[in-house]
């Protein structure tokens, strides 16, 4: 079986940081497919664009996108609809996540949550759909999510993790509508993610905490979760829509 993606058309968001959408990005362009590279930070996103462009056989282009904005997706779906061809592959990766007790946590903060990792991709998916379903391509969505919200954000992130939550539930409402479209909608759900900034920088003691909770004794990477994108983004999940894929080392079943 083959993950080769030649002629299609991928938009990865928050796609030029350090850690997973990066990766995945530069997997798909490594696939064939042509990557919008997009990210609210512009700069890092011209240049994961030109550094992923330099690899031999890789195609990508930037365009400055904050998920949290619809205007702004809208605007950019629809150029790169007119400028490469329609979107045939949408990972929602860009996510948004402020620590803080849900007594005292701040609306503006919960709002914005909201805005970047649940409304966002909902309109991404909305758009991206019109276009595989009008194109009659064989669309893929792949939502990049969390356990968090099986455990209520265990009382640190509420937000993020009801953002989370939404995001899972979307997931299964777009494969449901998607599906006489050929199109497939899956959940690329994690914990801790060694390589991330985001797990770097947490303090070594949740981390071993973390990674006790793994029956395998061991924290997933970044590796692990690009492998696991690659293969549902493939025709090798050609028979998988609504799921949930857990690259965890096992830690989601232990709370
Ligand atoms: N890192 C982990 O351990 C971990 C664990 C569980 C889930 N996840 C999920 O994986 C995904 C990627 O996480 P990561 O830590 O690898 O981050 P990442 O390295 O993929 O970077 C996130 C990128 O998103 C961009 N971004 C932030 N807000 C944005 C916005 N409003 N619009 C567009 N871009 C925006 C940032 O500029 C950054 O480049 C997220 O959805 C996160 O919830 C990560």
């Amino acid at each position: 079986m083959t993950t080769d993606l030649t002629g299609r058309i991928a938009l990865v968001t928050g796609a030029a940081g350090q850690g997973i959408g990066k990766a995945i990005a530069t997997r798909l362009a490594r696939d064939g497919a042509t990557v919008v590279v997009s990210d609210s930070h512009a700069r890092r996103a011209h240049a994961v664009a030109e550094e992923i462009s330099s690899l031999p056989g890789c195609s990508a282009v930037a365009r400055v996108l904050d998920v949290g904005n619809r205007a702004q997706i809208v605007e950019v779906t629809e150029s790169v609809a007119d400028e490469l061809g329609p979107i045939s592959i949408l990972v929602n990766n860009a996510a948004y996540n402020v620590l803080g007790p849900i007594f005292d946590y701040d609306p503006e903060v919960w709002d914005r949550i909201m805005d970047v990792n649940l409304n966002g991709p909902w309109m991404l998916s909305r758009q991206a759909m019109r276009q595989m379903r009008d194109a009659k391509l064989p669309g893929v969505i792949l939502n990049v999510s969390t356990y968090a919200p099986d455990v209520g954000g265990e009382g640190i992130e509420a937000p993020y993790a009801v953002s989370k939550g939404g995001l899972n539930v979307l997931t299964r409402s777009c494969a449901h509508e998607g599906g006489p479209y050929g199109i497939r909608v899956n959940t690329l759900s994690m914990g801790m993610i060694t390589g991330t900034r985001f797990t770097d920088a947490l303090h070594a003691d949740m981390q071993v905490a973390e990674r006790a909770k793994s029956p395998l004794g061991r924290l997933a990477a970044v590796d692990d979760v690009v492998e696991a994108a690659a293969f549902l983004i493939s025709e090798n999940a050609a028979n998988i829509t609504g799921e949930t894929l857990n690259v965890a080392a096992g830690t989601h079943m232990r709370y």
